[in-house]
């Protein structure tokens, strides 16, 4: 069904990993030893964002995030076993819940610099969820330091159907 409404999906998912890959790495080199990866994802095709990071940072902190309950399970069970990995089930148009969210807090300081990516994820976030409010939730409690990286798989549509 997608590859007949979006013939270019695969590519283009392809492309975006590859972005995810060197964004994180860039954040990485710039210091940063925590991030917050947000509409994770199931973990395919390595390097996920803590294999990324780590290749620059071996002690580097990720929480991920997503609001599918398969992706956590798998996500949980693959990257969880690691000290500073974690994976919680929640939605990114909530960001004062994931802000607050206890596991988070357990891993991330906010007084030190942090990287929030959003790699293909708020462009299925509809408008009326206020995208680019999410993503300024996040950064109004990163500290001086910290970066934001985005990536948009797709041109947004009018409507979705999810
Ligand atoms: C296209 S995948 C991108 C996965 C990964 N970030 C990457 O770049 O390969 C989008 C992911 O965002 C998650 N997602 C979609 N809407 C979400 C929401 N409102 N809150 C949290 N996660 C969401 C989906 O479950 C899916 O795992």
């Amino acid at each position: 069904m997608l590859r007949t409404v979006a013939p270019e999906a695969p590519l283009t998912g392809r492309i975006n990993r590859e972005f995810g890959k060197r964004a994180a790495r860039f954040i990485a080199e710039q210091g940063v030893k925590q991030f917050i990866d947000l509409g994770s994802g199931i973990p395919t095709t390595p390097p996920s964002v803590h294999e990324a990071v780590r290749s620059v940072e071996p002690s580097a902190r990720v929480v991920y995030v997503d609001h599918d309950p398969v992706v956590v399970a798998h996500s949980g069970a693959l990257r969880s076993v690691e000290p500073g990995l974690i994976t919680i089930l929640a939605d990114v148009r909530e960001p004062g819940v994931i802000l607050d969210h206890p596991d988070l807090k357990a891993l991330i300081n906010f007084d030190e610099p942090v990287g929030v990516t959003f790699f293909s994820v708020l462009d299925v976030v509809e408008d009326s969820y206020d995208p680019v409010g999410i993503a300024g939730r996040f950064a109004e409690r990163m500290a001086p330091g910290s970066y934001l990286g985005i990536s948009h798989t797709f041109p947004r549509p009018a409507t979705r159907t999810r």
